[in-house]
């Protein structure tokens, strides 16, 4: 039985194009995988806590090896808790909007505390950076108001995908499953329906090799 962790970076809910390309592929998943466990894990419900300067001197205090204070421990016992969920998943579907070029904030701060040192990645003088959270797929739906060609001018404003790739592939990630929902705005409503029709489709036939 595996565990699919599904997280939700969109606060659109109903409206959200990206949440519905990844549920129609949880859809047509869970369909083939009924014994899998698929756990969401929506971002902006979340009392996510703030990477403050308290869970920045957590974070380096490990990497100088040097103790936490009792404040800090406890701070750091949340950012545990989600590597932990995080780290224990199989494989992964993330629902994850263009917001200003990039990512939204919420996404952001979630990366900020399940990337840490011994933890997600690791590193050694010798053989630099290494991910540890090998061996395991992400599907991810990404939508985006504009449209971003490879290959034109626009292209080098996508900072979601590119960003996302980098992050995680720091992280070990090399699975990648890519669906783009594109434009949700700029061409008007009915592309945007279609689009999301089209991505929705791709996205079940995806979801048979996961
Ligand atoms: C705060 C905010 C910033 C946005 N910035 C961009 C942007 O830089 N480029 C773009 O193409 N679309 C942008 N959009 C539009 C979203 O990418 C688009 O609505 C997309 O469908 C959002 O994903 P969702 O439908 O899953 O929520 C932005 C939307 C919001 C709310």
């Amino acid at each position: 039985m595996a565990k699919v962790l599904y997280i939700k970076a969109s606060p659109r809910t109903g409206r959200s194009h990206s949440l519905a390309v990844a549920e129609a592929f949880l859809e047509a998943y869970r369909e083939l995988n009924p014994k899998d466990q698929i756990v969401a894990l929506d971002l902006f419900a979340e009392d996510l806590p703030p990477f403050d300067g308290l869970l920045i001197n957590a974070k380096y205090n490990i990497m100088h090896d040097r103790p936490h204070s009792p404040e800090e421990s406890a701070a750091w016992r949340v950012v545990e808790d989600y590597i932990h969920q995080f780290k224990g998943a199989d494989k992964y579907v993330l629902a994850a909007p263009m917001w200003n070029f990039g990512i939204p904030y919420r996404l952001k701060q979630y990366i900020d505390i399940i990337v840490q040192p011994a933890y997600t990645f690791g590193y050694t003088p010798g053989e630099g950076y290494q991910g540890l959270v090998t061996g395991k797929p992400i599907f991810i739906a990404g939508a985006r108001g504009g449209s971003y060609p490879p290959g034109t001018p626009a292209a080098a404003f996508d900072l979601q995908i590119p960003y996302l790739q980098v992050i995680l592939g720091f992280i070990g990630f090399t699975d990648f499953r890519l669906v783009l929902i594109e434009p949700t705005l700029e061409a008007g409503p009915e592309t945007a329906y279609t689009r999301r029709q089209e991505a929705m489709a791709k996205a079940r036939g995806m979801a048979k090799e996961f």
